[in-house]
Order: structure tokens, then C-alpha cells, then sequence
């Protein structure tokens, strides 16, 4: 193979297998391997899904226009959103789509700074939201402030807001700490002070491995209401099916101001993002204009995608898929914490999971390590057969394959972790002594 002439960035470097070729839940390496592909919350549908080539190749004759012209194919890919993946849910006025999630959570916070006036922005401990703007801000998780990452030091950048980084939930669904409602409960009262000045609160339900309960986030909501501040529920990662239903805040009473989608909305046919405001946002804006602008949003072949997207996902019930394999998933995550003394915490929903190791937390990471556990442990899951991911820690690993995955792929995926996972066991035996 060549030598690559990208940039190396933290997440390109090392020896990296290179991808020549994929179709539904299937890479292809260079090496002739094929393996599954476990890491992929952008292709729910799987890899190179007919339907959504057809769409993409049909909309490569659009007329090349931004989002200031109106276009059919933008209505329609609206009204999937709002009246199939949203069904029911009257309280969701109209779409706004973007280039990714991160632009449009960073749009949706400066929305909520402008109409309130106000500069704070608040989140949850271990959050992702971006790597742009305010949605960089908000991504407290240290190995991803946006900076530079020495193997013994870290530069990040100046951060743009004021930041109030809210207690996340304490429990973990299997091994880890038990969950425990009224320990969250007092946590987040305690800081409720700290949302008094904020313009808006988001959330969203996986990264870092927390995948917190309902009564989180309708607490949080509550207190956000009582500050007057806008709460954005982050389902980019969540949004669509992935754990078991459309989105994850219909699991609790309360209903957000705005709705974050990305990555897997366009099914991976286009880059994609989205917000959705409530009817009381919008009556909030009156008859104001979002002065905000961006060439490539609302792409003709981006709203095909996800009109597409949408269709085949309500047509073959993707979201019920991963509802039913919560159940294997959660029995066989139990399995993998009994066997691994290396396993600290397992946490997760429908088709995404999060395994942390023992070793270094997220809290001590500084700077990049080379070779890191979870990375080693990565490879050697892709000897086996199935292609992971990291989340860029040393010690977190999770699990995101599409959602038209078969039990026998899932069970190999399964047997890759357990192979792999002997590097932790190891690991931990060896800091023992
Ligand atoms: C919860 C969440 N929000 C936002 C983003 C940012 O998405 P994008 O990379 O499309 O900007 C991510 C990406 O991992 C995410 O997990």
C-alpha cells in the first residue's frame, strides 16, 4: 500500500486496515478480509443500501442549490421527519437540515444565546456534541477539545462559552456501578443553581458510555424550564432506532425544544444534519429570520437520503430490530463482564454498547498514547472478524453495528470481543503484579 498523504490526526494514525470496498453490514479490506462492521452509527441501513444509492443517483441531476431556493425534495424529506419518524409527536413544528450534527447543534445553541440573551451553555459530564463552534464547547470529553494531543501534554483551545458541565447519571445497566435514581436525583438538584444564566441545556444519551434513564432527563428538562433555558435533546447518535425506538427522549414525560439528528440520517448516502424546533420555538421566533447561512446545507442529495432513509427504516421496522436485540445484547454483555476481569463497566441500548476497561478513566487521560489498551484491543477484535470502535480514550470501547445486522453477525461480533478482551484481562493481571 502507498503511503497515505492525509493528515495524520489522532484518530489516522497507527496501522490502520484499508477499506476497499462495503455493502450492508460488510467491510472489505485490502487484504481480501472481510469483516463486520461494528463501529458504524452513519449506516443504519447498512452499507451501499439499494435503495438509498437509488435515491442518491437520482438526485445527482438535481440543480446544484442552497437552502434559499425551495426545493420539493426538501419539503418531502421534511414531512418524513416530522410525520413518520416524529409520528404523534404534535409538539414538532418544522426542520431545519445541515451539513452534520455538530454544525447543527452549534446553530441551535447560538439560536438559544440570541433568544435569550444570555452566553452559558450547559451539558452532562462525558458529553459529545462536535467538533465546531459551540458544539466543540460542549464536548467535554478532554480528548476531544479540538486542540492538540502529545504523547505527554495537551494544547486546547480557548473555549468560546461559558461552560457548566452538569453531574452524569452514576449507574451502569451491567457490571460498574448499579444505577441509582435518587443519587442522580440529588446530584442534578444540587447544581440546579448552575442553569440559573444558561441559555440552553443539551444532552444527548451515549457518549461516554452513559445511556442515562428517563427521570434524568425529565428532571433536567424541568429544571431547565424553570431557568427559562432552551433544552436540545442530542439524538444524533440515539435518533432513528438505534436503541430501540425513534428517539430516546420519548422514553421520558418530557419533550424537548429542539431535536438534534446526524450521522445516520441520510443512511450514509450524503453528510447530514438536522434540527428540529418545537411549534412553541418557532412562535417564540415569531416572525423573525435565522440569520444564519451555509452553502451546502439542505443539499438535494442530502434531503434524498434521508427521505429515503426514512421510508425503508418505517417499512421494515428497523427501530423494533433493536429493540428485540436488547434483550440478547444485554444477556450477552453479562457474559463478556463475568469472563473479564478486564471489563470495569458496561452500559448500553438496542444496538449500541459501550464496554470501559480498567485502567486509566477518562478524567486521567492526558495527551495521546500510541498504542493505547482499547485500540490493541481493537485489532485484535478485527483478527476475528469484526471491525469495533474506540472512542479515542484509552480504555472505552463500544459497539455500533447497522441496524440490519443478523444474530449470527451480532454472535461474531460477540466472539471477537471475547477474544479480544483477554488483552484486559491481561492487563489488569499485569498492573497487579
Ligand atoms: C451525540 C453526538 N452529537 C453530535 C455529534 C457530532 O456529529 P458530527 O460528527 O456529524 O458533527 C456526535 C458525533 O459523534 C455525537 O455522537
Amino acid at each position: 500500500m502507498a503511503a497515505s498523504r492525509v493528515l495524520s490526526t489522532s484518530l489516522t494514525s497507527g496501522s490502520q486496515p484499508l477499506v476497499v470496498r462495503a455493502e450492508g453490514v460488510w467491510l472489505e479490506l485490502e487484504d481480501g478480509r472481510r469483516v463486520i462492521d461494528a463501529t458504524n452509527t452513519a449506516a443504519p441501513l447498512g452499507h451501499a443500501h439499494p435503495e438509498i444509492v437509488a435515491a442518491v443517483r437520482a438526485a445527482a441531476t438535481s440543480p446544484a442549490i442552497n437552502e434559499g431556493v425551495r426545493w420539493a425534495g426538501r419539503d418531502a424529506a421534511a414531512e418524513a421527519l416530522l410525520e413518520t419518524a416524529l409520528a404523534g409527536e404534535d409538539w414538532a413544528g418544522a426542520v431545519r437540515f445541515f451539513i452534520s450534527a455538530g454544525e447543527a447543534n452549534d446553530a441551535a445553541l447560538s439560536l438559544a444565546q440570541a433568544l435569550s440573551g444570555r452566553s452559558a451553555l450547559a451539558t452532562r459530564e462525558r458529553a459529545y456534541h462536535g467538533g465546531v463552534g459551540l458544539s466543540r464547547d460542549l464536548t467535554v470529553q478532554p480528548q476531544w477539545h479540538g486542540g492538540l494531543a502529545y504523547r505527554d501534554r495537551t494544547l486546547a483551545p480557548p473555549r468560546l462559552a461559558d461552560v457548566r458541565e452538569l453531574p452524569a447519571p452514576v449507574g451502569a445497566r451491567i457490571a460498574g456501578p448499579p444505577a441509582d435514581p435518587e443519587a442522580d436525583r440529588t446530584g442534578l438538584a444540587a447544581v440546579a443553581g448552575e442553569l440559573a444564566d444558561v441559555a440552553a441545556v443539551l444532552i444527548d444519551y451515549s457518549q461516554g458510555g452513559i445511556y442515562h434513564q428517563p427521570e434524568y432527563q425529565d428532571q433536567l428538562a424541568a429544571l431547565a424550564r424553570d431557568a427559562e433555558a432552551i433544552w436540545i435533546a442530542d439524538e444524533t447518535v440515539t435518533g432513528l432506532g438505534r436503541v430501540g425506538s425513534w428517539f430516546q427522549f420519548q422514553a421520558g414525560e418530557s419533550r424537548p425544544d429542539v431535536v438534534i439528528m446526524g450521522k445516520g440520517l441520510a443512511a450514509g448516502g450524503a453528510p447530514a444534519g438536522a434540527a428540529v424546533l418545537s411549534r412553541e420555538l418557532l412562535e417564540r421566533m415569531e416572525d423573525a429570520g435565522w440569520q444564519s447561512y451555509s452553502s451546502y446545507r439542505a443539499h438535494p442529495i442530502e434531503c434524498a437520503a434521508i427521505e429515503a432513509h426514512v421510508r425503508v427504516s418505517a417499512r421494515d421496522g428497523l427501530w423494533r430490530r433493536a429493540l428485540d436485540f436488547d434483550e440478547l445484547l444485554a444477556r450477552e454483555m453479562q457474559r463478556l463482564a463475568d469472563a473479564h476481569p478486564g471489563i470495569s463497566r458496561i452500559d448500553g441500548r438496542g444496538l449500541h454498547w459501550t464496554i470501559e476497561l480498567h485502567g486509566p478513566s477518562w478524567r486521567q487521560w492526558e495527551g495521546h498514547d500510541p498504542d493505547p489498551l482499547a485500540s490493541q484491543i481493537a485489532a485484535r477484535v478485527l483478527d476475528a472478524g469484526a471491525m469495533i470502535a474506540t472512542s479515542g480514550e484509552q480504555t472505552s470501547l463500544f459497539i455500533a453495528p447497522p441496524l440490519i445486522v443478523e444474530e449470527g453477525e451480532l454472535m461474531r461480533v460477540l466472539e471477537g470481543l471475547d477474544h479480544g478482551l483477554a488483552l484486559a484481562d491481561a492487563e489488569v493481571q499485569r498492573v497487579a503484579g
